[in-house]
């Protein structure tokens, strides 16, 4: 069947009313220009996934350190190298302080770490003269490009601390040996103004966690943390630490709440994560393991971030887990499949290298914890570690990703194969998603495909990032996918320009593209728009859904789109079939191919959501016939449009497209003027 064919099949479209709406008893004929749209309104529809539209949270472009991680101190444990960015090593982020005439010196040191896995520390030697009122030696962290701070609001400093140089042969004052280490830790704007402070004593030569908190007393967008030694001695220093106190749902270790708040505001069913390319890593010493990330944040393992950063891990499996359950959406985490990214080495496409066969069985066993660790008794090996983070109960994962956009080669086979066997005998009850490659089509998509077939495996993952004009004309994409194979999760897509821009065509390109995925949605499970976040100033991929700044959201059009379909979603697809108007040649940008409709049912409120997607650069006359409707219904109508398809948001501006709402009544056969560029959704609530 052709894609023309499918999709006259697939979809349909009224003399507008100045209301945009008109009420009509029967079908009277349409005029030459309109387009009809007939929704199987009265009928069962088909069973779709309900849980269609989740999110995929990758800590690129600062995500995650610097972004969603509520922790405002960069580097707070002295690990950044020049193996995360050219030129950075442990004390990048931070410098010396000296007042009113104290001095001293730092080092690095990995002598006597707080763990193994945590090796560096700074060691702080001050020289502060006894009769120097106010005089003081530390250090001050700039945080990620600045620590913003609100007047009013209370902030949880911890650090761990021992004492060294105590006695006075090491230069240690006389009045401190055995006395403790008098420490001020402040909040300061760039030019010394104290925004609030708090003061520790430290005693003693272990390390120790000190806490406390600062309530800011004057706000600061780019703010300093500052730590004064106020006695000649020394300190060693690790894991220094500040958070609003004000995380998502008041968690420690917890998220940025605003950031949050904007993929809860999305209503996601899943959370895909740490990545995309994070997880199989810049060679095989990089990739992504999920017991480096759990535990006592001190204890966890940071490493590069092949995005060209620093990864702390302190937003680890158990955060996302956590956040996953906050919001209601379900864990899809991704391990790499035995495979490190086959661009690692700054060698695109020809460094995909495999975990040495003998290293296998430890690699799955790892595997097999994790499922041990999300869903094992809290008195299981894993069970517990989950347990004392706080979480006795278990998390529920139920899928599982092996492998992203990896070459379909004999080294990725054989490690998947190995991984998915182990799964299969251990965890039937996991459902494992595989990989097709980084594109829509080609030779890993091909292989990919063949290779899931020959095992079964029951989902695989699609990725694609191409032109809006690329969605337009592959909306029967799907339609035409057996549905006896695999079914798809679509984890990674976007509407690329090629300016890169979220403009408000990409947007309508996608939410085409989202219709044809409801329509499909009995055989693509799950979808996730990629990337979720960017941060202003450390981007390294756009377009992005939000844009984020240390103290603004800027959620793009693509976003509202994706909140559209994520908040008017259904279990039940109702056939929907576009008619094109008499005089539509399918030749000009006026043709139907710009013409997208689908049309779900919640059964949970019986509510009947027909959405449809006006590419074109004028207004559309539709008709919408609700087939099998006796009576007309009570509906909200939601129009997300704007004159200028190239128009993107821009930061601190009124937002160039917001849905607007209204509430109309819609008859059986309606007459709709679909403004041009535009989503429509309309909420028909149960009679
Ligand atoms: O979404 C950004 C990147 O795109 C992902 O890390 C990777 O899977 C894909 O290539």
């Amino acid at each position: 069947m052709s894609t023309d064919t499918l999709y006259a099949l697939s979809v349909q479209i009224v003399a507008p009313s100045a209301s945009g709406t008109s009420a009509r008893s029967d079908s009277a004929p349409t005029a030459p220009d309109t387009a009809t749209i007939t929704v199987a309104a009265a009928s069962p529809g088909k069973a779709i996934s309900s849980d269609l539209l989740g999110v995929f949270f990758e800590d690129i472009n600062y995500s995650a350190d610097g972004g969603l991680y509520a922790e405002l101190i960069q580097n707070r444990s002295f690990e950044y190298s020049s193996a995360d960015s050219f030129g950075w090593h442990a004390f990048t982020a931070w410098e010396l302080v000296s007042r009113a005439g104290g001095s001293g010196n730092v080092v690095i040191d990995r002598a006597l770490p707080i763990h193994p896995d945590n090796p560096h520390y700074v060691v702080v030697r001050a020289d502060i003269p006894a009769d120097a009122p106010g005089a003081a030696f530390g250090l001050l962290n700039l945080g990620f490009d600045g620590i913003p701070v609100r007047a009013g609001e209370a902030y949880d400093v911890s650090f761990f601390a021992r004492q060294c140089y105590m006695g006075e042969q090491w230069g240690g004052d006389s009045d401190i040996v055995g006395r403790p280490m008098p420490v001020l830790v402040r909040l300061e704007s760039a030019d010394g103004r104290v925004l609030g402070e708090t003061a520790f004593e430290i005693a003693g030569g272990d390390w120790h966690r000190v806490s406390g908190e600062i309530v800011a007393r004057a706000a600061d967008d780019s703010a300093r943390f500052v730590v004064l030694l106020l006695k000649k001695g020394g300190l060693a220093l690790d894991e220094l630490s500040l958070f609003p106190r004000n995380t998502f749902r008041g968690r420690k270790n917890g998220l940025r709440a605003d950031l949050a708040q904007v993929i809860a505001d999305l209503k996601p069913r899943f959370i895909r994560f740490p990545g995309g390319c994070l997880v199989h890593g810049n060679g095989l010493g990089n990739i992504y393991h999920w017991k480096n990330t759990v535990g006592p944040v001190e204890r966890r393992k940071g490493q590069p971030n092949l995005w060209g950063y620093h990864q702390s891990v302190g937003l680890g499996y158990f955060e996302y887990f956590q956040f996953c359950e906050d919001i209601g959406a379900m864990p899809l985490p991704v391990v790499a499949a035995g495979v490190c990214c086959q661009n690692s080495a700054h060698s695109p496409g020809r460094c995909q290298h495999g975990i040495p066969l003998a290293e296998m069985p430890a690699y799955i066993q790892d595997v097999l914890d994790l499922v041990e660790w999300a869903n094992g008794p809290a008195d299981s090996k894993w069970g517990a570690v989950r347990a004392a983070a706080g979480h006795p109960a278990p998390f529920g994962l139920k899928y599982l990703g092996v492998g992203n956009e990896d070459k379909i080669n004999a080294d990725f086979r054989e490690r998947f194969h190995l991984i998915h066997d182990a799964l299969r005998e251990k965890h039937p009850e996991i459902v494992v998603v595989g990989t097709s490659g980084p594109f829509a089509r080609g030779e890993d998509f091909e292989l990919g495909w063949r290779f899931a077939a020959e095992l079964s495996v029951p989902l695989i993952d699609e990725h694609y990032y191409l032109p809006p004009d690329w969605f337009w004309e592959n909306l029967g994409r799907y339609d035409a996918y057996d549905r006896a194979k695999s079914a798809v999760y679509l984890g990674e897509y976007a509407a690329h320009e090629k300016d890169r821009r979220n403009t408000l065509r990409s947007a309508l390109a996608e939410a085409a593209c989202l219709t044809a995925l409801e329509r499909n949605a009995d055989v693509v499970r799950f979808a996730s728009y990629a990337p979720l976040f960017a941060k202003r100033g450390r981007t390294q991929w756009s377009p992005d859904l939000v844009y984020f700044t240390n103290t603004a959201v800027y959620p793009s059009i693509n976003y509202e789109v994706q909140k559209l379909f994520g908040h008017h979603a259904g279990d039940r697809y109702l056939e929907t079939t576009i008619r094109p108007a008499a005089n539509d040649t399918s030749a000009s940008p006026e043709s139907p191919r710009m013409l997208a409709a689908s049309a779900v049912r919640d059964t949970a409120t019986g509510d009947l959501i027909v959405k449809i997607v006006n590419g074109a650069g004028s207004a559309r006359s539709l008709r919408i016939e609700l087939a099998g409707l006796a009576s007309g219904l009570a509906a909200t109508r939601i129009v997300l449009s704007g004159p200028d398809p190239d128009a993107a948001n821009a930061d601190d501006l009124p937002p160039v497209a917001v849905p607007r709402t209204d509430t109309v009544r819609v008859a059986p056969v309606f007459d709709y003027l679909a403004p041009a560029h535009s989503l429509t959704v309309f909420r028909l609530t149960a009679a």
